[in-house]
């Protein structure tokens, strides 16, 4: 995810701006940009690219008399990685500086309503917006404090901010909501980050600024207020630094002491984010700006050819499910590697849909360029902006995950989901879907961040299963319908991350042969929630009870039956069917990972594995 790192004080400051940028590199980034104020007024240095090109162009800037700045590494999520989209960015006099972590969701409009009242935009950003918003409300107001403060009044989305002025050259504005945000205070010198540590070499004594709240940060003082006017109009917020205790490795993985943890712990973050703006609950319907301009053409597909590789090729598996249930879809899943050196036969009115994390996978490109070379529309869902997948497809929706850094996917394959999901009700209200299913999908979409939390407290419980499990030889994992794909995910990360033999089965498939390996030392995992194929997995599971094979059971909240079959069971909350792989894989990711911990395992690089194939 972008990072934000500003300083006041005495000292120089881009030396101080380059050292929080690299500090921040490890969250991920395509670009990089400074902003600072001298005698001379504002300056800015931005490079698509590596901070370590930002610093080589900053060379013999002349700006060291600058004691005041702003810097940001961005993370594309609206406009394609460059030198333009990069932050910070500025109002149209060059004045007012600006770098945002986040998503204004109404940018569209304000943009809009701006242009008209003759402001001139650079760049394709979602944030210049926010620039443009304060240059106008300076002009209402008296000083750079409340004009942030009315800016951020129109604005909906997330946001964590910070705008420095060369009119008002001795303070930085901070607002946060929805983003993290600290201040950092040390002796004659203040900073902001969205993240500590960018500051920790500066100073460990930060203050935490809460949603909904702003910051007037000078050299040698601060002040926190509400960002909305209460009764009696603005109200102060008392704020006391808290000492950070963490050493730096700790912080870099914000107290997780893997990126895949933290990562798991991200997903209702991630939930939020890759719905926010593109849910209208009340019209049961998704907007997705990628694809609304090719609405018609959309409606027209007849059917739908997945393509992928490993955890997003299970991710297509459940949004085949998915489209052909919800939207009424013909959809094919293909493994892209074997996509691209089959002869796969187009119709006219095919959609292949490419899904990929990296937007880098070697196979799923061929396959992208496979289908435009016969004529086929592409489309992608893709995490990584202006990645080679999201450039050579027609058109796509981003995942809006933020980075992956543990090469195991785990948060991206949540949000592949989601996004699959929102692109179901797309297409579903285009054909049958009525209104009032379209209305249940969304609201059901709304509360999956709240029960994942769920899932998440408990931790400790899955745990001491993952201890009990460790050393088992191998492990056979199964699953029905929406958890079919499911079990071939956990499989993944059985391998990948543990180390461990898994065989993935529909469970219907399991007396066909598999059924054969199981004795008192072969464990099944069995998702088996409260759904329309529960009480078929359920006979499943007797099967191998009868076996005498180790269980354990993932299943509803307040369904009790299975702990008679199943020496351990793991509980998610109830959700819609098609939903369930949302909720149900977390735990799941946990157990994986803890076994893995357990076995002190190299958790965020698993052996011979890279993050990003790029090669077949
Ligand atoms: C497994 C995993 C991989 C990727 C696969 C595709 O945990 O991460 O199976 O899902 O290599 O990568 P992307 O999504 O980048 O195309």
């Amino acid at each position: 995810m972008c990072g934000i790192v500003g300083y006041i004080g005495k000292k120089e400051v881009v030396p101080i701006l380059i050292n929080g940028l690299k500090r921040l590199e490890y969250r991920g980034y395509d670009s990089a940009g400074v902003a600072v104020l001298t005698g001379n007024g504002a300056h800015s240095k931005r490079v698509l690219g590596r901070v370590a090109g930002l610093e080589d162009a900053l060379q013999g800037n002349g700006w060291q008399t600058a004691t005041i700045g702003i810097a940001h590494t961005r993370w594309a999520t609206h406009g394609k990685p460059s030198e333009a989209n990069a932050h910070p960015h500025t109002d149209c006099k060059g004045n007012i500086w600006v770098a945002h972590n986040g998503i204004v969701e109404n940018y569209q409009e304000l943009k809009k309503a701006l242009i008209e009242a003759g402001h001139e935009f650079k760049s394709e950003t979602d944030t210049e917006v926010l620039a443009h918003l304060i240059e106008a409300e300076t002009e209402k107001t008296d000083n750079l404090f409340n004009a942030v403060r009315h800016a951020l009044s129109h604005v909906r989305g997330a946001y964590g901010l910070a705008v420095i002025s060369a009119t008002e050259p001795d303070k930085i504005i901070a607002a946060r909501n929805s983003s993290p945000l600290i201040l950092g205070i040390g002796p004659e010198e203040n900073l902001v980050a969205s993240d500590a540590s960018a500051i920790i070499n500066l100073t460990k004594e930060v203050i935490y600024l809460d949603d909904n709240e702003i910051a007037e940060v000078t050299a040698d003082s601060f002040r926190v207020e509400s960002l909305e006017f209460g009764p009696h109009g603005s109200e102060k917020r008392v704020k006391h630094p808290e000492t950070i205790e963490w050493d730096e490795a700790a912080i870099a993985k914000d107290g997780h002491a893997h990126f895949m943890h933290k990562e798991i712990f991200e997903i209702p973050e991630v939930i939020r984010n890759s719905i926010r703006g593109r849910l209208i609950v009340e019209e049961g319907r998704a907007k997705l700006g990628g694809i609304e301009n090719h609405k018609d053409e959309l409606r027209d597909v007849e059917r739908v050819l997945i393509t992928a590789c490993g955890t997003a090729h299970v991710a297509g598996r459940v949004a085949e499910y998915m489209l052909e249930e919800y939207a009424g879809v013909p959809t094919e899943v293909d493994i892209a590697s074997e996509f691209r050196y089959r002869k796969p036969i187009f119709g006219k009115n095919d959609l292949l849909l490419a899904i990929s994390q990296s937007g880098e996978t070697a196979d799923t490109l061929a396959a992208v360029k496979e289908a435009k070379e016969k004529g086929v529309t592409t489309m992608g869902i893709v995490n990584v902006v202006g990645s080679s997948i999201s450039r050579d497809t027609d058109f796509g929706v981003y995942n809006h995950a933020g980075p992956e850094i543990s090469v195991a996917s785990t948060k991206a394959f949540v949000s592949q989901l989601i996004v699959s999901s929102l692109f179901t009700l797309f297409l579903g209200r285009q054909r049958e879907m009525s209104l009032t299913m379209g209305k249940r999908i969304a609201e059901e979409l709304k509360q999956l961040p709240e029960l994942v939390k769920v899932v998440l407290q408990q931790e400790d419980a899955i745990k001491a299963i993952a201890a009990k499990y460790k050393d088992m030889p191998a492990i056979m994992t199964l699953g029905r319908k929406y958890n079919a794909p499911l079990a071939a995910e956990v499989a993944i990360k059985f391998k990948e991350l543990c180390y461990i033999p898994a065989i993935d089965l529909p469970a219907g498939e399991m007396k066909h042969g598999s059924l054969a390996l199981i004795d008192k030392d072969f464990p099944t995992l069995a998702i088996a929630p409260v759904d329309s194929v529960y009480e078929k997995m359920k006979s499943n599971i007797e099967e191998i009870k009868a076996r005498v094979g180790p269980i354990i059971a993932l299943t509803t909240e307040g369904n009790d039956e299975l702990s008679q079959y199943a020496s351990d069971v793991i509980y998610i909350p109830k959700t819609l069917e098609m939903l369930t792989p949302i909720v149900a894989v977390v735990p799941l990711y946990l157990l994986t990972y803890h076994i893995a911990a357990l076995k002190g395992h190299d958790i965020d690089k698993p052996r011979n594995l890279a993050k990003s194939v790029t090669v077949e």
